[in-house]
């Protein structure tokens, strides 16, 4: 098969020291977990180390020489980011812990939010049967203490959403259409024009979870038209307990705050307080700092390969993949089984094998898969299925690797007969 598009890996490989590792008595590592989280290139692991090394200090606080690097390091990471998902301006964009995080942070500033913003028993609240638990969840929690009604899109049988009925769905009503841009179980690319066109006729406001997408594709928050943007760092080469809210300003300027705390204030008097402009209105407390940097030298090492080329490398291995896949006997594909408008996880079931044996063989053969619901349990229901296996794939994975999967997944049919 023509494999076009595919990024020097042997080069790439080399930036990241855990790819190195042997298991199991000689199985070379095959990482095809990456949408669970991504490994770390040397460039974010020494930025996290110097920062701790020589600049340490908390931030906004200080006047001394530390306090100033700390907080010059910490914004310019907030600018790195900004450029990286082309935000009019580095005031939108919110540090958070994950993009869990971000997405709850919407849905409790609405819940606190006056009209227009608010979110009550007259009003209703839209999102999808494909979406990540921190999607589903946190409208649930809205929902009951609001008395506003929850109403989502449902799935095809091929995995992609079904809008037949968006009048429907999105109608006057809607203050919040959230959904995911990339499912991380299915893999679907959802159609963000046609959901944004509709919340925008009714006047919804509209948020993205970008999670499996700004690690793998250009983020441009602009053309994307929605309001709110969350995604988080782990997925994209960066560290763990770093998260993004991007938010139009003045939807930030009007919407209150959620935690209140140190940082995030004007004054503070025993009666009442005001509160500091966005983002820092909404990063009360001392901030994942060392995070922030080890972000900014992720999203530093991926514009500097570029996100084009990474998109193209992953299109091209997903569908290498898929094509390997179907010709394993037994296999059937959750989600998309064609590599266009799709991610590069790929969820499947294996003849009656439950997934964790599955995943339990892989595993001794040095391959790293996700199994379960994966945090996507109303997928899994509207498949009839309790889990599936997925293989999801990144900027430094192979063609071998995916040789090795399917090979692997060859053994496993083998071994249980
Ligand atoms: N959301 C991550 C996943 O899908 C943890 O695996």
């Amino acid at each position: 098969m023509n494999l076009p598009g595919l990024l020097d890996t042997e080069a790439i490989r080399k930036d990241f020291p855990v790819l190195d590792r042997v298991l199991h008595e000689g199985k070379k590592l095959v990482y095809l977990d990456n949408a669970a989280t991504s490994q770390k290139p040397r460039q974010v692991l020494d930025a996290l180390q110097q920062y701790y090394e020589l600049h340490n200090a908390n931030v906004h606080r200080g006047i001394h020489v530390l306090a100033e690097e700390a907080t010059a390091l910490y914004e310019g990471a907030r600018d790195k980011v900004a450029a990286f998902v082309n935000a009019p301006s580095r005031d939108e964009v919110i540090f958070t812990k994950n993009a869990s995080e971000s997405l709850n942070l919407v849905a409790n500033m609405l819940g606190w939010a006056d009209e227009p913003y608010r979110v009550d028993e007259r009003t209703e609240i839209v999102i999808t049967e494909m979406e990540h638990h921190s999607n589903i969840v946190p409208w649930q929690l809205l929902s009951q203490r609001t008395g506003a009604k929850l109403k989502w899109f449902g799935i095809t049988d091929d995995g992609r959403l079904d809008l037949s009925r968006i009048d429907e769905i999105i109608t006057e009503k809607t203050k919040i259409v959230s959904f995911v841009l990339v499912s991380n179980i299915l893999g679907t690319h959802n159609p963000v024009e046609t959901i944004v066109r509709r919340a925008q006729d009714v006047g919804a406001l509209v948020l993205i979870d970008a999670s499996q997408a700004a690690p793998h594709m250009a983020l441009d928050v602009q053309a994307l038209q929605a309001d709110f943007v969350a995604f988080t760092g782990h997925k994209m080469c960066g560290p763990t307990g770093i998260g993004v809210l991007w938010g139009r300003q003045e939807l930030l300027e009007d919407l209150p705050p959620f935690l209140g705390g140190g940082e995030m204030i004007e004054t503070v008097s025993m009666h009442s307080s005001t509160y500091a402009p966005a983002p820092h209105k909404f990063e009360a407390g001392t901030p994942p700092i060392a995070q922030a940097v080890g972000m900014g030298a992720a999203v530093d090492y991926l514009s500097g390969i570029g996100m084009d080329r990474i998109a193209a490398h992953e299109q091209t291995l997903t569908e290498y993949a898929l094509h390997r896949l179907r010709d394993i006997p037994g296999l059937r594909i959750v989600g998309p089984e064609t590599a266009e408008d799709r991610g590069a996880a790929i969820s499947f079931t294996l003849g009656d094998i439950h997934p964790h044996d599955v995943g339990q063989v892989l595993d001794e053969q040095g391959i790293a898969v996700r199994v379960g619901h994966h945090c996507a349990r109303p997928v899994c229901l509207r498949f009839g299925i309790p889990a599936t296996t997925r293989a999801s794939f990144y900027l430094y994975s192979t063609p071998a690797e995916v040789d090795a999967l399917a090979d692997g997944l060859e053994y496993v049919r083998n071994f249980f007969g």
